[in-house]
């Protein structure tokens, strides 16, 4: 008990020794960093991107935080209605998206639809992280829009099934759920659903059709990490309104080269950080050996990994847990 009061009391001491240390150095950085929030609600908020002028490193990072309707507040991708879920230094960005919806009556009527669509100026879609996914049983979908240099893509993916019981749980594979990848550097996202029989076709002689399973359908530009298949999801969908998709972010249109030759605009201010070029743009990172954010200068920058605690509050803790 004794020892645990002493870890927390150096704990504390540790965390008013780092709060001191970065605060008397924070007013040789560029930006007013004081003054700016550094998160909405759940959502961390890091420079480059920032609430107001002064806060972020240009319009394209504006994030704006709306705490008048939202309780925790939500933060939104510059003036847009797309809300933002987890924005990393990594590079890549996570926003809500709509899905898109089709659905039919007995009869053959489509009874509703939705065909939801995107678009980004500064930023291009993940063909990593996202897949294209399609889930219903008389259904296909395309996604398509602007790509790289104004020029077009169009992907797509189908699926049918005769009767719920051939669903596989966990598996999109063509039956019930179909899923492909998209291009790289994909700037512009329109979604579209459409049917072979308006969900009509019987496989059975006539005694069921496919609407008695499945009357809608759905397709969505997803993180592939959000979704996985189950049968279920033929009509879960119905109340998903959105999922997250995920963005790549880099700085300006230029090289590391031409960036680096005008330091004060050079986004990569920390002493102990480099510069990678991607197909948008640059982005920092940390030296190895460094972590922090890379686009601060000095204190609130990259710092040294294993500087940030001294060694004796390392024994104490190796102590403690053994
Ligand atoms: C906050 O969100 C509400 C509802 O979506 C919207 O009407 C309002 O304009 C937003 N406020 C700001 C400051 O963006
Ligand atoms: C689709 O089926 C569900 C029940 O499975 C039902 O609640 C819903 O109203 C149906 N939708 C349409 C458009 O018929
Ligand atoms: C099909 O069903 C829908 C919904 O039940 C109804 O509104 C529509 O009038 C019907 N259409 C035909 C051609 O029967
Ligand atoms: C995508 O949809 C939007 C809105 O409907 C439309 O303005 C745009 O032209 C579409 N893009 C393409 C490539 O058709
Ligand atoms: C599906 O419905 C559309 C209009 O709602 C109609 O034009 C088309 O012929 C129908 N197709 C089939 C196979 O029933
Ligand atoms: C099922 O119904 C369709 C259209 O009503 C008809 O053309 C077809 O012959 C029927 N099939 C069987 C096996 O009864
Ligand atoms: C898909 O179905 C599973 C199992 O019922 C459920 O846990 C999951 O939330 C569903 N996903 C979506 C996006 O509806
Ligand atoms: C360097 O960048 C600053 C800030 O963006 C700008 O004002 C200045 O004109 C640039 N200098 C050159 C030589 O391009
Ligand atoms: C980090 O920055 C310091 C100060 O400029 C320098 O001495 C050190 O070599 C740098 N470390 C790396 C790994 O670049």
């Amino acid at each position: 008990m004794g020892l645990h009061m002493l870890l927390l009391q150096s704990h504390f001491f540790l965390a008013m020794l780092l709060i001191f240390v970065s605060k008397s150095v924070s007013t040789q950085n560029n930006f007013p960093r004081a003054k700016c929030t550094d998160h909405c609600g759940d959502v961390s908020i890091p420079f480059p991107f920032g609430t107001r002028e002064g806060c972020y490193l240009s319009k394209t990072f504006l994030v704006t935080c709306n705490d008048s309707h939202y309780d925790p507040p939500k933060p939104f991708l510059g003036h847009s209605t797309m809300e933002i879920k987890k924005i990393s230094l990594e590079g890549q960005l996570t926003v809500l998206k709509l899905i898109a919806k089709a659905c039919y009556a007995r009869n053959g009527t489509r009874v509703l639809v939705h065909h939801p669509f995107t678009h980004f100026k500064e930023f291009t879609v993940s063909n990593t992280a996202n897949k294209f996914t399609v889930v219903g049983c008389d259904t296909y979908a395309f996604v398509y829009g602007e790509w790289i240099n104004q020029n077009y893509y169009e992907t797509g993916c189908t699926s049918r099934c005769f009767s719920k019981d051939n669903l596989d749980d966990g598996s999109c594979s063509g039956v019930g759920c179909c899923q492909t990848s998209i291009p790289k550097g994909v700037s512009q996202v329109n979604l579209t659903l459409n049917s072979y029989d308006n969900f009509t076709k019987s496989y059975d002689g006539n005694r069921t059709t496919v609407w008695d399973f499945n009357n809608c359908s759905y397709a969505f530009l997803a993180e592939e990490s959000a979704f996985t298949f189950s049968p279920n999801n033929l009509s879960t969908l119905m109340n998903v309104q959105k999922l997250p998709m995920v963005v790549d972010w880099a700085i300006d249109r230029g090289t590391c080269e031409e960036s680096q030759k005008n330091m004060s605009s050079y986004a990569c201010k920390s002493v102990n950080s480099s510069c990678i070029e991607t197909d948008n743009g640059y982005r920092c990172y940390c030296s190895e050996g460094y972590e922090g954010n890379p686009y601060l200068s000095d204190s609130d920058g990259c710092k040294g990994i294993k500087v940030r605690f001294p060694v004796y509050y390392l024994e104490i803790h190796h102590i403690i847990l053994s």
